[in-house]
């Protein structure tokens, strides 16, 4: 799970760094998680509450997190971390839950279309910031 999740994210944005860096909007996008939101599984109104996911939680957090600290490290680069919302994809499947990918896939592309004063090392789902 951290191996994907967490490092997996170190490898690829290390890799990607010195394309980011000839860019002239470089921005980075990170499929996060309200599991990973203290903020949420903390709080007895929100669905992630009850979700017994420690490894997954612990992952995305960890991914939100890098996001963060890619942000702090690299100022000229946009890094963003977002939340999509339940979708229906191989990963929820055998729940039977979400919806339809290309909603979802909305916030993604906002965020990987901001402009070159667009925020960046924020959580965001497709109402804006969300808690940490
Ligand atoms: N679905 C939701 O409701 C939901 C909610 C919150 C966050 N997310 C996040 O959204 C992202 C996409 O998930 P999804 O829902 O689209 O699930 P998915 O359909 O299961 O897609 C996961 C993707 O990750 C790839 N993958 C898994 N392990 C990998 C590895 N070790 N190296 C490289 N690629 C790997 C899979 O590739 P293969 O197909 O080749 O195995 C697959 O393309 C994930 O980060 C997930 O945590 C999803």
């Amino acid at each position: 799970m951290f191996d994907t999740n967490a490092v997996g994210i170190v490898r690829v944005t290390e890799a990607a760094l010195p394309l980011l860096r000839r860019s002239a909007n470089p921005t980075v996008v990170t499929v996060s998680s309200s599991a990973g939101s203290f903020w949420a599984v903390t709080n007895p109104d929100r669905p992630e509450f009850g979700l017994p996911l420690a490894l997954y939680s612990a992952s995305k957090a960890a991914a939100t997190m890098l996001t963060v600290q890619y942000a702090k490290a690299h100022p000229g680069i946009k890094f963003n971390a977002l939340e999509p919302g339940t979708t229906a994809t191989d990963m929820t499947a055998a729940f039977g839950i979400g919806r339809p990918p290309a909603e979802s896939a909305a916030t993604v592309v906002r965020l990987a279309t901001l402009g070159p004063d667009g925020p960046t090392g924020t959580f965001q789902d497709e109402r804006g910031d969300l808690p940490w």
